[in-house]
C-alpha cells in the first residue's frame, strides 16, 4: 500500500483497503509508542497546523505524532496568521507548501479544504470541516476495533444531529467498512440525500445496512456503539441552542437509552461534551434551560460503559499514521 503524496480530505475519498491499512498502521505505531520503541519515520520534517476554529485533541493530536515522527510543527492559531483576511486559501497554499512538507486545515467549509489541497503541493489533511471530520472516524474505528475485535457487522447508532461533520463522516465510514449505521434523530437532522444516497452505494459493496428512524428505543435496540456528538457545532450562533434543545432533547444518550442496547454495548463520543455544567456554556445553556446536561447525561459519560477517552487518545496514533503514511 503506497500512500505518499496524498491528500486525506475525507473518507470518501479512500478505499476500504486504504482505511483498513492506516487503522493497521495506527496500531502498529501505537503499539511501538507504549513499548519505547522510537519510530522517527519523518525525521527533519515540518509540518504547519491551520485551525480557524479552536481545538485540544486534534491540535495536540498532531502536534504530539508529529514530534513523535521527528518532526517540527508550527501552529496557526484562529487569529493568529493572514488566513481569509489579508490572503487567499490559493495563496497560503502556495506559500506554506514552499516551507513545510504537510499541511492540517481545521475550519469551516469543505471546499475551503479541497481549495487548499488543489492549491499546496505537499499533503493537505483535514482536521474537521462544517462537513466532514475524517481524523476522528479513523479513531473512532480503531477503538472499536481494539473493543470489540472487528468492525465488520458492528451495530451502530448515532444519536441527535446527524447532518453534520460527525454524522456524515460516520456515515461514510461505516458504509464503506461494513458496520451497520443507523442514524436517530428527527427528520430535518438526517445527513442529506445526496450523501445518503452515495452511502447506500458504498453500503451495497461492503454489506452495511443504513437506517434512517425517528424512534431512539427502536434505534438502540442491539445496538453495540451509541454515538453522539453536541447539538450546537463549532461556528454555529448561539441562538440555535433553543430548537436544538427542543428538537433533540429526546435523543440525549441517558441511562434508559443504553439499557435498551445490546449487552456490553459501549458509549462512543467524538468529544468535547456537554454531559455536566461544569463548562462556562453548559453552565450557561443548562441554567437557561433547565437542564443538567445535554447530549448525554454525567451517568452514562462516567459509566464503565463509556470508553470515549481510549477513542480520544486514539486521536493522536491516528493521526500519526496518516502523517506517516502520506508523507
Ligand atoms: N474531537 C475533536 O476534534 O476535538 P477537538 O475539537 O478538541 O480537536
Ligand atoms: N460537531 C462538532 C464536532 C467537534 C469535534 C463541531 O463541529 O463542533
Amino acid at each position: 500500500m503506497n500512500l505518499k503524496g496524498r491528500d486525506f480530505l475525507k473518507l470518501l475519498d479512500y478505499t476500504p483497503e486504504e482505511i483498513t491499512y492506516l487503522l493497521d498502521l495506527s496500531a502498529e505505531l501505537k503499539a511501538k509508542k507504549k513499548a519505547g520503541i522510537p519510530h522517527r519515520l519523518h525525521e527533519g520534517k515540518n509540518i504547519a497546523l491551520i485551525f480557524e476554529k479552536t481545538s485540544t485533541r486534534t491540535r495536540c493530536a498532531f502536534e504530539v505524532a508529529a514530534m513523535d515522527l521527528g518532526m517540527g510543527v508550527t501552529y496557526l492559531d484562529p487569529t493568529g496568521s493572514q488566513i481569509g483576511k489579508k490572503e487567499t486559501i490559493a495563496d497560503t497554499a502556495r506559500v506554506l507548501a514552499g516551507m513545510y512538507d504537510g499541511i492540517e486545515y481545521r475550519g469551516f467549509g469543505q471546499s475551503i479544504v479541497e481549495d487548499l489541497a488543489k492549491y499546496a503541493k505537499v499533503p493537505v489533511w483535514n482536521g474537521l470541516t462544517n462537513e466532514f471530520h475524517p481524523t476522528q472516524i479513523l479513531a473512532d474505528f480503531l477503538t472499536i476495533k481494539e473493543h470489540f475485535g472487528k468492525l465488520r457487522g458492528i451495530n451502530f447508532v448515532y444519536m441527535g444531529d446527524a447532518r453534520y461533520n460527525m454524522g456524515n463522516s460516520l456515515m461514510v465510514g461505516c458504509a464503506k467498512m461494513g458496520v451497520n449505521f443507523t442514524a436517530c434523530a428527527p427528520e430535518a437532522y438526517f445527513p442529506n440525500e445526496e450523501l445518503i444516497e452515495t452511502c447506500r452505494t458504498l453500503a451495497a459493496e461492503s454489506g452495511a445496512t443504513l437506517t434512517f428512524t425517528t424512534d431512539p428505543k427502536a434505534a438502540v435496540k442491539g445496538a453495540d456503539v451509541i454515538y453522539t456528538d453536541v447539538w450546537v457545532s463549532m461556528g454555529e450562533p448561539v441562538e440555535v441552542w433553543e430548537e436544538r434543545i427542543a428538537a433533540l432533547s429526546p435523543y440525549a444518550v441517558t441511562k434508559d437509552i443504553m439499557a435498551t442496547a445490546s449487552e456490553g454495548a459501549v458509549f462512543m463520543h467524538c468529544l468535547p461534551s456537554y454531559h455536566d455544567l461544569g463548562t462556562t456554556v453548559g453552565r450557561q445553556v443548562g441554567e437557561r434551560f433547565g437542564r443538567d446536561f445535554m447530549e448525554v447525561s454525567d451517568e452514562v459519560f462516567e459509566s464503565e460503559q463509556s470508553i470515549v477517552f481510549e477513542e480520544a487518545e486514539n486521536r493522536m496514533h491516528t493521526i500519526k499514521a496518516v502523517m506517516a503514511a502520506t508523507l
